[in-house]
């Protein structure tokens, strides 16, 4: 297991995330749908072991058949009750066709956890526009498909439902990810908008804004932005459990009083701490 600043490329396996020390009580999602996209990625195995823990069934979507399969076999091994569905959270159509399928297969749905999404660190003057659309309608379409997806069959059927939005800090701004700041943005107000118009429904939405997480993930940044990952007063990175357990308390009923909040989960970094996922530029140092 590792997921030390000295190796922010590694993460837990689904074993080590199985057995690891958990606040959570046992058996406290028991009966409980829980929904999160990109399921088969870093935070999202962790967050499938961690709901499967205690007591979820467990639904992963992503694009990667094999990717979901390969999920499946671990929960399987690991006594988790899930499914998983390939489709792209882009495309609203096959986003509303799950979200029907899982109230057919599994009878109910409880907790939605918005968690698919990826970035690419390049200048700005450099996106094209197929990657602008790439990031942005991962990020912002695919969390409004499917937290309206959701919202309709919970208002249909008069349940109460609990979305959970996988974000970034909401006013952290970084050079090289023009595409990923604007639609954190809009996903940030979004958790704020829809918490306010569908509060009438008990439907509760938040969101946990990730800073610096372990994982192979950040592989998909040049070496030079390595010492931009502990820029934060904990001077560490975190890892997917800090995640996952942040997902678990604002959807348990620890969180049944909080809706439109948005919760950092980055070390201090929305308070102090830089990041330059293309590394600083000399015109912005300002060292001796
Ligand atoms: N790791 C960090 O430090 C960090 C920091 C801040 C925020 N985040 C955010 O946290 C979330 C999870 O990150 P991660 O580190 O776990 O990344 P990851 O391992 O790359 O996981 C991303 C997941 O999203 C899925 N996905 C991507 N595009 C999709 C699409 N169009 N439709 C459905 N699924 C899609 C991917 O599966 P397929 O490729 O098979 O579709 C993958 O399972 C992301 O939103 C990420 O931006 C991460």
């Amino acid at each position: 297991m590792t997921t030390s600043a000295k190796e922010p490329y590694a993460t837990f396996s689904p074993d080590e995330l199985a057995s690891l020390p958990t606040v959570f009580r046992e058996g406290l999602f028991l009966d409980r749908v829980i929904v999160v996209t990109g399921g088969a990625g870093v935070i999202g195995t962790a967050l499938c072991v961690l709901f499967g823990r205690l007591g979820a069934t467990v639904v992963a979507c992503g694009r990667s058949r094999d990717r979901l399969d390969e999920l499946s076999r671990h929960l399987t091994r690991l006594a988790i009750r899930h499914s998983t569905h390939a489709l792209t959270v882009r495309d609203p159509e096959q986003v509303s066709a799950f979200v029907d399928e899982v109230w057919e297969r599994h009878g109910r749905l409880d907790v939605l956890i918005n968690n698919a999404g990826g970035q690419f660190a390049v200048p700005a003057t450099e996106i094209t526009p197929k990657g602008w659309s790439a990031v942005v309608e991962t990020i912002l379409y695919g969390t409004w498909y499917a937290s309206q997806a959701a919202a309709r069959r919970w208002i249909g059927k008069n349940a109460p439902g609990s979305i959970v939005n996988v974000t970034t800090a909401p006013g952290l701004v970084a050079a090289g990810i023009p595409h990923t700041v604007a639609a954190r943005a809009g996903q940030v107000q979004l958790t704020r908008a829809l918490a306010l118009e569908w509060a009438p429904h008990s439907i509760r939405v938040n969101g946990v804004a990730v800073g610096v997480v372990s994982g192979p993930s950040l592989h998909h940044y040049p070496p030079n932005a390595k010492p931009f990952f502990e820029a934060n007063p904990m001077r560490r990175v975190g890892d997917v459990v800090d995640v996952a357990e942040a997902c678990a308390y604002l959807a348990a009923p620890s969180g049944k009083f909080l809706t439109g909040v948005v919760l950092p989960v980055d070390g201090g970094g929305s308070v102090w701490g830089e990041f330059w996922p293309l590394g600083k530029p000399d015109y912005f140092r300002v060292e001796d």
